[in-house]
């Protein structure tokens, strides 16, 4: 064998000049598995920190810093934040420029409110300042991440920042009220082109929960449909991978992100449309989401064959479309004993017995407001209202042991 001198003095090169260092990106899929950059699965085991609400920036900043809050994600072992975004944000950004955070707070809360909880965030958060934008806290939060070693997954939650999710807040589907698709596609590609600097921008999911615009009868009855989901989530994951081929796609379902089974079965969508995973270019950047709420599920057993019926079937091998699946939400109450209950210890095993990833839904105590009422507290929220220590420590331990599970494997 020849010795290469070059190659040597390039990962040499590589290894000092921290090529080979965390995150190990760009991530691939490879059949149902994620792989990072050595060929190593990966799987996600994280939370939601939302920020698409009325405010449009990530929560909580108000009761604690940044570097706290990431600190108590990691101090769970996790190894991944949801951080969902509103489309809204980005449209300023075009009309004009990302407002200040005393503007966004004055705005969203009023004149009375807005500055009280504005300087309690500055106070929080000394490296804001007055000129620190609603894209900076996203910034200042995948810079935290990164220093701890904590994948970002952003999330488009809403067109219009506020509470999601319902038939008929205009939200639902494309082309509904507020959810102009054209300015989702710049959106979406707006925020992947600006996450490439983060270095731990791994992934983004396109659309949170799509579902029936029921106000809307046309729409409902002529464009709520694969057919229609297949036109805008193909052209809107091409945007995504030309503007940044780093990046994984998530793709999420109808009826609220509950159900993929034509994806993955690859059958018909309705005008002889299938999906077809290896048609893409980009296939290996594809991944499915799912999210699950059966809090009221009477077996373990009924859940599980839901979740295979309703898409985790493409883990099987044995589908059209074998992909990596996520469960990007489930959640339950953090006040009494919903984490013993079936639902949770279900997921608490399956999930991991499946090398599934998730994020639980939420890292949230309160929100800065929450369908018109402010300081909202948020009684699922793994912290408690002020953020500053966990709501039930004994829900919490239990979730960290699943977090291990799923790490482990
Ligand atoms: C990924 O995990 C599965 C299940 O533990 C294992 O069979 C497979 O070999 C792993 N792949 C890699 C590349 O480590
Ligand atoms: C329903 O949605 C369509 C498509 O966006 C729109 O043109 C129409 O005005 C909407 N109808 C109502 C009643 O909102
Ligand atoms: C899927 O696409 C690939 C690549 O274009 C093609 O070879 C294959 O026949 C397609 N499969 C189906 C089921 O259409
Ligand atoms: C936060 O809430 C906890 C629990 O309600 C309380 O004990 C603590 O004093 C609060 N901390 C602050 C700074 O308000």
């Amino acid at each position: 064998m020849r010795l290469n001198l070059p190659s040597i003095i390039v990962l040499t090169w590589g290894v000092v000049g921290g090529l080979c260092a965390w995150p190990n990106g760009p991530l691939v899929t490879s059949g149902r598995w994620i792989h990072n950059s050595l060929g190593q699965n990966v799987t996600y085991a994280g939370v939601n920190w939302p920020g698409a609400a009325d405010v449009m920036i990530p929560e909580g900043l108000q009761y604690a810093s940044i570097a706290s809050i990431v600190s108590g994600i990691k101090s769970l072992g996790m190894n991944a934040i949801r951080l969902t975004f509103a489309i809204e944000m980005i449209d300023d950004i075009y009309n004009g420029g990302d407002v200040t955070l005393a503007t966004a707070f004055n705005k969203a809360l009023g004149t009375t409110n807005g500055p009280v909880v504005y300087n309690k965030v500055l106070k929080n958060n000394p490296s804001f300042s007055a000129s620190t934008t609603r894209l900076q806290v996203y910034d200042a939060i995948a810079a935290e991440c990164l220093k701890q070693e904590i994948y970002v997954h952003l999330d488009n939650h809403m067109s219009k920042g506020g509470w999601c999710c319902s038939t008929t807040d205009g939200n639902a589907w494309f082309g509904d009220t507020y959810f102009n698709v054209a300015n989702w596609k710049r959106g979406l590609e707006y925020m992947v082109t600006h996450g490439k600097s983060w270095g731990n921008l791994m992934s983004i999911g396109m659309r949170n929960e799509l579902r029936t615009p029921s106000d809307n009868t046309t729409l409902t009855n002529n464009y709520y449909n694969w057919d229609n989901w297949y036109t805008n989530m193909v052209a809107a994951s091409k945007i995504i991978n030309t503007a940044n081929s780093n990046i994984l796609i998530f793709f999420s379902g109808l009826n609220f992100d509950t159900t993929l089974t034509p994806i993955v079965a690859g059958t018909n969508l309705g005008s002889s449309v299938y999906f077809n995973k290896t048609s893409f270019p980009y296939w290996d950047k594809m991944v499915l989401e799912l999210h699950d709420y059966e809090n009221s599920v009477s077996s373990c057993s009924t859940l599980q064959s839901d979740l295979t019926g309703n898409g985790f079937s493409t883990l099987s091998g044995t589908q059209t479309n074998t992909m990596p699946m996520v469960v990007t939400e489930w959640g339950h109450d953090q006040t009494d004993g919903s984490y013993t209950g079936v639902y949770a210890s279900c997921l608490h095993s399956y999930l991991p017995a499946q090398h599934v990833g998730w994020m639980i839904w939420v890292l949230a105590g309160s929100y800065y407001i929450r369908s018109g009422t402010q300081d909202y507290d948020e009684t699922w929220g793994l912290y408690n209202h002020n953020w500053s220590a966990w709501r039930s420590t004994a829900a919490v331990a239990n979730l960290q042991s699943m977090v291990s599970a799923t790490l482990a494997s």
